[in-house]
């Protein structure tokens, strides 16, 4: 494949991906049930997105709930369904009126039939908003993604609809649920952890990471466009010797 352009200085990135991490810690740290941290959190995604919004970030995708994540105790778990619940009901008429495009990723069948049926209710009402793609990853593991994309593959040629020799990147893309987006140019982890934890793992192949100390539910603009003058001062180089080009 040919490298992508090398970032011009200033620009604001078109596809910013964001770990959202430490809801736990921030409300352990005031002495609060985990979940209020989670709550917390709803509010960030608020920010974030209206911050990203202005800025001219045309693409972020905010990973919320993992595949591991189901495993947390069960109590955890529900509380997060029922937060979920209520941010579904209550942001997308504001989200459908600042322009603001949901999708969601990830495996949501395992979610209750309401939560469903309220996400693909979203999705629908947004579908034909431009000014920015929110795409929330739920119950979305980067290894599961690979894993389906692989199984998708592997039916249709052992169904001799495709000659396995024609399978290159650009098809396997097309099967992974990001199909038709461009891979995050940012890739922003919250709370001090420097990992991917299954995160995008195709996808940000060449993504430029940049760790913040700060927790999720402080989070505001104000730290997102640090990250982009951050992202600014980096070279990308898409494994191209920077002299040749
Ligand atoms: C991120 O915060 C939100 C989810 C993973 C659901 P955590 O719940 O992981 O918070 P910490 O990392 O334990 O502080
Ligand atoms: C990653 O955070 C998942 C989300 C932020 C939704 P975790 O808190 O689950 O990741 P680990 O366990 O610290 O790697
Ligand atoms: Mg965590």
């Amino acid at each position: 494949m040919s490298p992508k352009p090398v970032t011009a200085p200033s620009s604001v990135p078109t596809h910013v991906a964001i770990i959202m991490d430490g809801n736990g810690r921030w409300a352990q740290a005031r002495g609060l049930p985990r979940t209020a941290g989670h709550k917390q959190g709803a509010e960030a995604v608020r920010r974030t997105l209206i911050g990203a919004a202005e800025l001219g970030v045309k693409y972020l995708t905010l990973f919320g709930f993992s595949a591991e994540n189901w495993r947390r105790p069960e109590s955890e778990v529900s509380a997060l369904m029922g937060l979920l619940r209520l941010y579904l009901r209550s942001e997308i008429a504001e989200l459908h009126g600042k322009g603001a495009r949901l999708r969601v990723i990830g495996d949501v069948t395992r979610f209750d039939p309401d939560i469903l049926a309220l996400i693909r209710q979203a999705e629908e009402l947004t579908r034909h908003n431009t000014k920015i793609n929110l795409t929330i990853a739920l119950s979305y593991g980067g290894r599961q993604e690979i894993t389906a994309a692989a199984r998708m593959l592997a039916q249709e040629a052992a169904a001799g609809r495709l000659d396995p020799s024609h399978i290159n990147e650009a098809l396997f893309e097309t099967c992974l649920t990001t199909a038709g987006m461009p891979d995050p140019d940012l890739l922003i982890r919250t709370s001090g952890e420097k990992r991917i934890s299954n995160f995008l793992l195709w996808q940000s192949a060449y993504a430029e990471l940049i760790f913040v100390d700060t927790l999720w539910p402080d989070f505001d603009r104000r730290h997102l466009e640090e990250a982009i003058v951050e992202y600014n001062r980096r070279e990308r180089r898409f494994g191209v010797f920077a002299g040749a080009r």
